[in-house]
This record gives structure tokens, sequence and C-alpha cells, in this order.
């Protein structure tokens, strides 16, 4: 039996590449950048499944490119707005992504960011290069609070959810809005019911929801309008859930104390984006999963879909379920 040819879009940690390569006759895409639309058009030429990660647009011209085939298409991300799943759907291709795994990495980085954007962390470092460091000054690059502070956790879903699990070691109040979700016994976690209570409320503001039409510029001149003129603000989750060109404004006139982006719109953000030019604010460079277990555990998770979708069989996890219903 010949193997079924895949299109891999880069090269994936070493433990997803090795199930892919062993069950698949696997084309990996070698470059650090992705490949560009017409490469991607002309690689899936034929192919049975696609593994690819979210700089990747898959939509139904890509599937159709590829032709009726197409078994599965295997994100290596919890995130899929890169995907256009109603095409998926419509062409009756299931697609998987990574939840569960990365949750504990990027809930770690969301805290990281609190805390690095709350307490000026970059700024400092760089007035220590900058040789700005004459003494010890009492009112020197004074920052926020967290203990007894309130979070506000926009999302309650998994990382929303431990997050707030960290923000309990800290003596912190957390606060959530989240329209799916209800308060959980195992987390103390108080829900509010709406957008503009949350940001009136809270001294930090953690972002963990999808990226869809509800939730684009969720965060733009009105509601940043609605935060505290102390409040830090983080983005864990997808760049366009904020409006960068307000929170640039909120930012420069100090309408919010700090930010924080490991997500921004657009990836990469130009080098020349008047956003890095600000002190109050930190880019990182989508990196909250960033750790090497979890990395692993993403690329193995992403190889087990695609397979799993090769083979016909259910994907561990699937996020069209309904491709297997009459
Ligand atoms: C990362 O952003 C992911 O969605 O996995």
């Amino acid at each position: 039996m010949p193997k079924p040819r895949v299109f891999v879009t880069r090269i994936i940690p070493q433990p997803g590449l090795a199930l892919v390569q062993d069950f698949c006759e696997a084309e990996v895409w070698p470059e650090e950048l992705p490949p560009s639309r017409e490469t991607l058009l002309q690689k899936v030429r034929g192919v049975e499944g696609i593994l690819s990660l979210l700089t990747d647009k898959i939509d139904g011209a890509v599937m159709d490119a590829a032709g009726p085939q197409l078994k599965v298409i295997s994100n290596h991300a919890v995130g899929f707005d890169n995907i256009v799943v109603p095409d998926a759907t419509a062409r009756k291709i299931p697609v998987g992504n990574t939840p569960g795994i990365l949750t504990d990495a990027t809930a770690d980085f969301a805290f990281t960011l609190l805390l690095a954007a709350g307490r000026r962390l970059v700024e400092a470092a760089q007035y220590v290069k900058d040789g700005r460091w004459k003494t010890w000054g009492p009112s020197v690059l004074l920052g926020a609070d967290f203990v007894g502070a309130t979070l506000g956790l926009v999302g309650f879903g998994r990382i929303g959810k431990a997050v707030a699990k960290r923000a309990a070691g800290f003596e912190m109040r957390v606060i959530f809005y989240d329209p799916t979700a209800e308060e959980d016994p195992q987390i103390k976690a108080e829900k509010v019911n709406s957008l503009e209570e949350l940001l009136r409320q809270s001294d930090f503001v953690s972002l963990h929801t999808p990226l869809n039409d509800s939730t684009r510029h969720l965060i733009n001149a009105v509601t940043l309008a609605q935060m505290k003129p102390t409040a830090v603000l983080v983005n864990t989750a997808r760049g366009p859930v904020v409006d960068q060109q307000a929170l640039y404004a909120a930012l420069k006139e100090k309408r919010i104390f700090a930010a924080a982006l490991d997500v921004t719109d657009p990836e990469p953000l130009p080098p020349d984006s008047p956003l890095l030019t600000l002190d109050n604010l930190i880019v990182a460079p989508h990196i909250a999963s960033a750790s090497r277990q979890t990395r692993d555990k993403m690329a193995l998770l992403a190889a087990q879909n695609l397979i799993a979708g090769l083979k016909g069989e259910r994907l561990p996890h699937c996020v069209n379920p309904e491709v297997y219903s009459r």
C-alpha cells in the first residue's frame, strides 16, 4: 500500500514530524517563512492531508487545489481562525486543532506579561542598559500592585481559568466576562454580566477569547475608555481582538497605564510600527505556547489528528464534528 501523501507547511518539532514521516509520504516545507499562497496552492495538489500552522490561510481555494481526495486538515495550534472552517465542513473535511496541552504554557506567559507590564520590567532593563541607573530612587519606575488588585478575564475557557488559578497565588480578586461560561466551583472567579462592568472594575485585564466576528476589535476606543487609567491590558489571544490604533492612542495619552501583546495585527508587527515607540507597551512575537515540552506535545497531537483523518477515523480533536453527522 502506498503511504498517503501529505503537505506539512513547516518543520514541526521532532515527535510530531517523526510520526508524520513514519505514516505518510510527507513533503515538509523547509523554510523559516511560510510558503507563499502560490506555493501553497501548488504544493497541496493531490495530497490527502495538510498539516498547517496558524500562519497559513487555508480556505476553499486551497482545499480545491488539493482535490477531492483531501481527507483532513490538521492545524498545529489551538486557535483555528486561519482556517475557513465552513469551507472545510462543506467539503466534509475534518479540521483538527491542539487544545488542552498548551493551556499551562499560555497561562504562564499571560501571567509573565501581566507582571512584566505591571512592574515595567522591559522599560527597567532598558533604563539600566541605557546607563540611566544613577542611584536607588524612591519614585523610580513605580509600577502596579498585585495583592488585592482585581484581574478581569475576558473569556473563561481553559486558558482563562488557568490564569485565574495563578492569580489566586498572588491574592488577586478575579472576575470574568464570558457569555458562554458559568462560574466554576473549583476556581475563585466571579462572573460579571457585561464587558463594561469588567473593564470598569479591573486593575488588570487579560484577553482569552477566540477570534471571531463578535470578538474582532472588542477592545477599541470605546472599551479602552471604560478602563481605569491605572489599568494594564494583556493580549495572548489573537491580535485583531484589539484595535491597535485605539490602543496606541490610549497608551500614548496615558489613558491606561500599560499593555503587553503577545499577538498583533498583522504578525509580524512591522518594525516601524508606532506601537514599538511606546515605553508602556511590551510586544512579544507570539510565543505564549513556546515552551519546549508544549511545542513537542502540540506537534504530536497535530500528527495524531492528521493520521486519524487519513485513516478515516475520528480526529482526537476536531473543530467541526458536524462532518461526522450524516
Ligand atoms: C497559538 O496561538 C495557538 O493558537 O495555538
